[in-house]
C-alpha cells in the first residue's frame, strides 16, 4: 500500500478531511503492496491486531527485523524466524495513513532466561483496554525457538501507546497455548481465543475483570480441526469466526463459523474468501476483523501475506468484509477505500 507518497492524492485527502465522513476515501487500501508509514518507512506490524480508543486506531504487530534464517529445530516444517526484537505500534484517524509510535514491548536481550530474549519466540500480540482498570492489556504467543513451550504471555500499559511492561507467561488451563487472539465484547468481557491441545482444539478462554489472568472458564471448541490464526467478531447479536489451517507460513483456505453464544455450538460456514486465489486465502493468513468505527456494517479483515524467506517483507492484506446469505465474506480487491461499502 502506499497511501502517503503522491502530492495530488495527498491534497484529495486533505480536501476530503474538510468533508465530514469523506476522511479517508480518497486513499487506497492495496493488499499485498508494501505499505509506507507517514515517516515513509515499511509497515512492520505482523501477526497483528486493532485497537479503537479515544478516537484514535491503534495497530499493534510483531516486529519483523533482521535476518530471516531457519534453525535445526524447526526445519522439518520449514519454521523460518527473525528474532524477537518486539512489538510494534502504529496510530491513525483514517486508517490509511499510520504513524509509527515505535516498540511498545521490547525485546529483553540481556537475560536468556527472559519470556522476551531475542532467541524465542512472540507472536500474534493483540491489545484490549479495560474499562475498569484504566490498563491496556496486551496477550502474545510466547515461545521457545522450537514452539515447544507454546505459552500465553501477558502484558500492560497505561497509555495505548506504551511503553507495555511484560507480567508472565502462562500455560493456560494446563494446556498448550500457540496462535492467539483476544475479543472484547459489549459487555466489557474479555475472552483469549487459542490454538491449544498441539494447535488440535481451539480453545475460548474468559479472562479474569482485569483482563490479566484466565477465569478457569473456557470452551473447547472446533475440536480436532487443527486452526490457527484466529479471529473473533461481532455483528447483528452473533458471534463471528474465521481461521486457517496449520501449514506454518504457507497458506491454505480459510475456515469461517458462527454462533449465537461465544461458547458456542459454533456452525462452520466454510471458506469466506472469494476471487482469485480464494483457495489460498489470497496467498494470506487471517489475523484479525475490526468493524470501522461510525460506519454501519463496515467490518475490515487484516491478514498476513508471509514471505518465508524474508519475514520482514511479509506483506499486509487489507479486504472489506461483508455479510452474505448469512456467511461473512471476504472478496479480493486490487484497491479500494471504504467508500467500497457505500455500494
Ligand atoms: C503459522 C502461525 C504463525 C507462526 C508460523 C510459524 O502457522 O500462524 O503465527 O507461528 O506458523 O511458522
Amino acid at each position: 500500500m502506499n497511501a502517503n507518497t503522491s502530492k495530488p492524492l495527498l491534497l484529495l485527502a486533505f480536501l476530503a478531511l474538510a468533508t465530514p465522513g469523506g476522511a479517508a476515501d480518497s486513499l487506497e487500501f492495496q493488499p499485498g503492496e508494501v505499505w509506507l508509514d507517514t515517516s515513509g518507512k515499511a509497515i512492520n506490524a505482523h501477526g497483528g491486531g486493532m485497537l479503537f480508543h479515544a478516537g484514535t486506531y491503534y495497530w499493534y504487530g510483531e516486529n519483523k527485523e533482521g535476518r530471516t534464517w531457519l534453525p535445526e529445530s524447526t526445519k522439518a516444517w520449514e519454521g523460518s524466524r527473525v528474532d524477537v526484537t518486539g512489538v510494534r505500534c502504529y496510530s491513525s484517524q483514517d486508517l490509511l495513513r499510520w504513524k509509527d509510535e515505535g516498540l511498545v514491548l521490547r525485546a529483553v536481550p540481556d537475560d536468556p532466561a527472559h519470556d522476551l530474549h531475542p532467541s524465542k519466540v512472540c507472536e500474534r500480540p493483540k491489545v484490549v483496554f479495560n474499562a475498569r482498570t484504566k490498563k491496556f492489556v496486551m496477550w502474545m504467543h510466547i515461545d521457545s525457538e522450537d514452539y515447544k513451550a507454546a505459552r500465553a504471555g501477558v502484558a500492560v500499559a497505561d497509555s495505548p501507546t506504551g511503553p507495555f511492561r511484560y507480567v508472565e507467561s502462562v500455560r493456560p488451563e494446563g494446556q498448550y497455548s500457540r496462535d492467539q487472539t483476544l475479543f472484547q465484547d459489549d459487555d466489557g468481557k474479555a475472552y483469549r481465543i487459542y490454538s491449544s491441545e498441539n494447535n488440535k482444539t481451539t480453545y475460548i478462554s474468559l479472562l479474569t475483570d482485569d483482563y490479566l489472568k484466565h477465569s478457569g472458564k473456557f470452551a473447547r471448541v472446533f475440536e480436532g480441526r487443527h486452526m490457527e490464526a484466529q479471529v473473533v467478531f461481532k455483528h447483528a447479536g452473533k458471534y463471528w469466526f474465521i481461521a486457517s489451517g496449520c501449514t506454518g507460513w504457507a497458506p491454505n483456505t480459510a475456515r469461517s463459523a458462527v454462533a449465537d453464544s461465544i461458547w458456542g455450538p459454533w456452525t462452520e460456514l466454510g471458506n469466506p474468501c472469494r476471487g482469485p486465489e480464494a483457495e489460498i486465502t489470497f496467498r494470506g493468513q487471517s489475523t484479525f476483523v475490526f468493524p470501522v468505527a461510525g460506519r454501519k456494517d463496515t467490518f475490515i479483515f487484516m491478514a498476513d501475506r508471509w514471505n518465508k524467506t524474508n519475514l520482514a517483507d511479509s506483506r499486509h492484506l487489507w479486504l472489506p468484509l461483508q455479510f452474505k446469505d448469512g456467511r461473512p465474506v471476504v472478496e479480493w480487491r486490487e484497491k479500494w477505500n471504504l467508500s467500497f461499502f457505500a455500494h
